[in-house]
């Protein structure tokens, strides 16, 4: 295993302007992230917390106007290091009032054939995805083996057709498809939601990426598809050992598959570090917003009385209008007298309070 990260996202904002309010939703708001060759690193937080528009920022695939994006995501592939991110400020101008933007001006079409020019070769290639629904991210007209076939040759050095479908089946069996003979020529439709997520996952590794981006890889699918899923993911970071940046809200799926997590809230990242050390944690060993987290999943009894649903009381913050303080002030159970105006008027800074563990919150830096 080599050192120094593969992917390495600094300071990354992802904002989305909205006209009628005048304001931006920090959808993403300076998050950092590095991930090193083989290990996985999973993404947590509530819905809206900015984890798909992290991923969607890495693919190049924040094509919504006017979304902006600064900051750099860094990829060094085969000892070459790119920014993805390069010069993409050229094509926006933002109008300032007093410090604040009024309104923001994005040559969109230059933008995207920019954006389109710099994920030439990387997305798909160096860089693959899997969505939570992968029927929609195939061609329904195509047959499974087809499509993976094409990827291939696409991809990777691979150029013969016939040596391409060897290929093709070589995934197609390694993902554990039965019949992949037979699979091979069935389309997308033809195939439940399961072995869609298994062919999906053929063809994002088909392309032998330096990075797999996983976003909700088994939400949507019935409770024994998704530990299936999950059991698989587990055996191929094993035997294939791609880098993986996973996001899911189910912690258990993170806890089983992360090395690292990075536990996310706002836009921001609240809490990163081991995996296994974060999410096993008893509650005042982690960022409070963790801890809610965790106190929210349902233990085997709770589903059985059905007594749960303790879900974190109060609304998700809104990334339009945020606090000047602590993100999860609002929603925080853990302040005390003596650091209640740090929370509510300093926003406090990601912090290592052990190795490789990071912490956003005054009660670890009571000063
Ligand atoms: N294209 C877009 N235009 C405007 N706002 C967007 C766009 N895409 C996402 N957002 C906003 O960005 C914020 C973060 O969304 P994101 O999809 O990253 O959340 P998430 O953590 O992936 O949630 P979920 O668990 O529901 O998938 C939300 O406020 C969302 O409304
Ligand atoms: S900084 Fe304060 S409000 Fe924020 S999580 Fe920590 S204790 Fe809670
Ligand atoms: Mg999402």
């Amino acid at each position: 295993m080599t050192t120094g990260p593969i992917l390495k996202i600094e300071d990354l904002r992802t904002y989305f302007y909205s006209r009628s309010k005048q304001a931006f939703n920090r959808a993403v708001d300076g998050v950092s992230l590095a991930l090193k060759k083989g290990e996985t690193l999973g993404i947590v937080g509530e819905s809206g917390s900015g984890k798909s528009v992290t991923a969607l920022s890495v693919m190049g695939l924040v094509t919504a106007e006017p979304g902006i994006i600064t900051g750099n995501i860094g990829l060094k592939t085969n000892g070459v290091q790119k920014n993805l991110l390069q010069d993409i400020d050229d094509y926006v101008k933002l109008t300032r009032d007093n410090a604040r933007s009024v309104a923001v001006a994005k040559d969109n079409p230059r933008w995207q054939r920019h954006v389109d020019k710099v994920m030439r070769g990387v997305r798909g290639k160096e860089i693959s995805m899997i969505f939570q629904n992968p029927k929609v991210s195939m061609n329904p007209f195509s047959s499974v083996g087809r499509q993976i076939r094409e990827a291939i040759m696409l991809n990777t050095s691979i150029n013969n057709r016939k040596e391409a479908r060897e290929r093709a089946l070589y995934w197609l069996e390694h993902v554990k498809i039965d019949s992949p003979r037979l699979r091979y020529d069935n389309n997308p439709y033809g195939l439940s939601g399961g072995m869609c997520q298994r062919v999906m996952i053929a063809m994002a590794l088909s392309s032998e990426p330096s990075v797999l981006i996983a976003d909700e890889p088994t939400t949507g699918l019935d409770a024994t598809i998704q530990s299936k899923i999950v059991s698989l993911l587990g055996e191929l970071k094993s035997t294939v050992g791609v880098t993986t940046l996973l996001i899911s809200h189910d912690i258990d799926v993170i806890k089983t598959l992360s090395d690292r997590v990075a536990v996310m809230y706002g836009g921001k990242v609240l809490e990163s570090g081991p995996s296994k050390e974060i999410l096993s944690a008893g509650q005042h060993e982690t960022h409070p917003y963790t801890a809610a987290l965790l106190a929210s999943i349902p233990t085997a009894r709770q589903i059985r009385e059905k007594s749960y649903l303790q879900a974190i009381k109060g609304d998700v913050i809104d990334t339009v209008n945020l606090p000047q303080g602590c993100r999860f002030y609002a929603r925080c159970r853990q302040v005390t007298k003596q650091i209640k105006m740090q929370c509510k008027h300093q926003e406090p800074e990601l912090r290592e309070i052990s190795h490789n563990h990071k912490v956003r919150c005054w009660l670890y830096f009571d000063e």
